[in-house]
């Protein structure tokens, strides 16, 4: 039975009372019956809502995550949010190397490092993003940039460590753009990561659950997730509406 994981990544996007409307409209939308155990549901909210999503998404369906953390523990890092914190809030997973992180913030494959080896400490599953600008595709370097940032992000983490992690393949050119990669585009790039994880990395490659993100949709959902290294999305805008995301749900439900 093949694996998805449907992630909802919402930005900085609903305040609280907002964002308890969403949880409670994805929760109680998810399809009459149950879902197939293959099927894994997961939002992200703001930091701001993380503690009122947990009350509504605790003991059901939808597994909770955060956006970003710091990778020490407690201590002097004004405005950051540490795993253990995470972790207390019942948060099962959490996005890194975000290429919006990347870009805004400046944060490198180094520093995203640490935050995985923390998370990982903390029993927090770790979605870590990888992806091409579309000078690095049309270059022809796109393989190249993935590798490094494989190779870089995932450094001194073991092969049993790495059955944690998910990645989630983010071209930046696809993001927020409405432009998605096409299927071809996806499973190769897909294939490419498995590929080099199980050979380079000495990854769990064939267990590992690896997202497509980048202009995901309720109607083009279908198509990218039946390619065959397709595990699930990683949606931003069309996660922030409850029937649009319960629509990509359904589609994975149909397709485990
Ligand atoms: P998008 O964002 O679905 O709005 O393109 C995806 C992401 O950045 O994770």
């Amino acid at each position: 039975m093949k694996k998805y994981l449907i992630a909802g990544n919402w930005k900085m996007n609903t305040n609280a009372d907002e964002a308890v409307k969403l949880c409670v409209g994805i929760r109680d939308g998810l399809v009459p019956g149950g879902l197939n155990p293959a099927v894994t549901v997961l939002v992200c909210p703001p930091f701001t809502s993380l503690s009122a999503a947990s009350g509504i998404t605790r003991g059901t369906a939808v597994q909770l995550g955060a956006q970003n953390c710091y990778p020490a523990d407690s201590g002097a890092f004004t405005g950051e949010i540490s795993a253990p914190m995470l972790n207390n809030l019942g948060c099962a997973y959490c996005i890194v190397g975000h290429s919006e992180r990347r870009t805004y913030f400046h944060e490198t494959d180094s520093f995203i490092n640490s935050k995985i080896k923390a998370l990982l400490i903390h029993g927090i599953k770790p979605i870590l993003c990888v992806g091409e600008t579309l000078d690095e595709r049309k270059s022809g370097s796109t393989f190249e940039v993935l590798e490094r940032q494989l190779r870089d992000c995932l450094e001194g983490i073991s092969r049993d460590a790495m059955k944690e992690i998910v990645v989630a393949y983010e071209p930046v050119w696809a993001i927020g753009t409405g432009l998605a990669a096409t299927t071809e585009q996806a499973q190769e790039a897909h294939a490419r990561i498995r590929q080099f994880i199980g050979s380079a990395l000495n990854g769990p490659a064939d267990d590992m659950l690896i997202l497509y993100g980048g202009s995901m949709n309720d109607k083009n959902a279908g198509e990218l997730l039946s390619q065959k290294d397709v595990n699930g999305g990683l949606i931003g805008g069309a996660s922030l509406k409850a029937e649009a995301f319960l629509s990509i749900i359904k589609t994975a439900n149909s397709l485990s």
